[in-house]
């Protein structure tokens, strides 16, 4: 049976950070939707054109245009056990999609962790982020540095800071998440699959809060 787990959160909770520690953990590739755009930008494609606009002015990407690229990417073979969503539903239209969509492959959301994290600590994770290039590991510069000042610790590669995580931009995508996504949280609460996670909490704490949760909860 494929496990599908959607990883929900503002902007700057730790999505990514964990994201990476439970898809290793747990054997699932690892989904963002977000670095799925940046890797077209990168690449020049017409997709990574169209989102830049978007994306630079802190605004959702359209839904026909995200759900369209989360679909292929999840009807690739490396998905056949399941995936870990970062990013992907962010409004109520992509959830019910994503429903559709693994019907198809006879699946569905197991569970939803939910990164809390109150408005005032994000826009000082986000100015301070920075991102390496070839795999997006990240870290910042005050909570989480890397041991070489702009290289990232797993791959060597550099480390940037994104176009969004200006501070005008960001607190336009908190106000994005708050209209749009948070109607989520009660989506899937209804649906009995969300599981709240204090994102304050130090990296590996969180990390060893969500792996702990997930075990229970995925291997019954
Ligand atoms: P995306 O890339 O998904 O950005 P986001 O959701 O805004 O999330 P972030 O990547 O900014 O934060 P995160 O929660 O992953 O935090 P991180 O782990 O890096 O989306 C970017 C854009 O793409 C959107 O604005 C939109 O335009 C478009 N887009 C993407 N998906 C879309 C969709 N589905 N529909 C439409 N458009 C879409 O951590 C942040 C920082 O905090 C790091 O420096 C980290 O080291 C630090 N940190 C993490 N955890 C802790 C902790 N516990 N304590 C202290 N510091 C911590």
């Amino acid at each position: 049976m494929s496990v599908y787990i959607v990883l929900l959160g503002p902007p700057g909770a730790g999505k990514g950070t964990q994201a990476k520690v439970v898809s290793q953990k747990m054997g699932l590739p690892h989904i963002s939707s977000g670095d799925i755009f940046r890797e077209n930008i990168n690449n020049l494609t017409a997709l990574g054109t169209l989102a830049k606009g978007y994306m630079d002015r802190g605004e959702l990407v359209p839904d026909d245009v995200t759900i369209a690229m989360i679909q292929e990417r999840l009807s690739r073979p490396d998905c056949k056990p399941g995936a870990l969503l970062d990013g992907f539903p962010r409004t109520p239209t992509q959830a019910e999609a994503l429903e559709r969509i693994l019907l198809q492959f006879m699946g569905e959301v197991a569970i939803v962790p939910y990164i809390n994290v109150p408005e005032a600590v994000l826009v000082d994770r986000l100015t301070g982020r920075w991102t390496c290039r070839a795999g997006a590991h990240v870290f910042h510069e005050h909570f989480n540095p890397p041991q070489k000042t702009g290289i990232c610790d797993y791959d060597g590669s550099e480390l940037y800071q994104r176009d969004d995580d200006k501070s005008e931009t960001v607190s336009h995508r908190i106000r994005v998440y708050l209209q749009q996504t948070l109607p989520l949280i009660e989506y899937y609460k209804t649906q009995g699959k969300l599981l709240e996670v204090d994102g304050t909490l130090p990296i590996d704490r969180v990390s060893s809060v969500l792996l702990e949760e997930l075990s229970r909860t995925v291997t019954g």
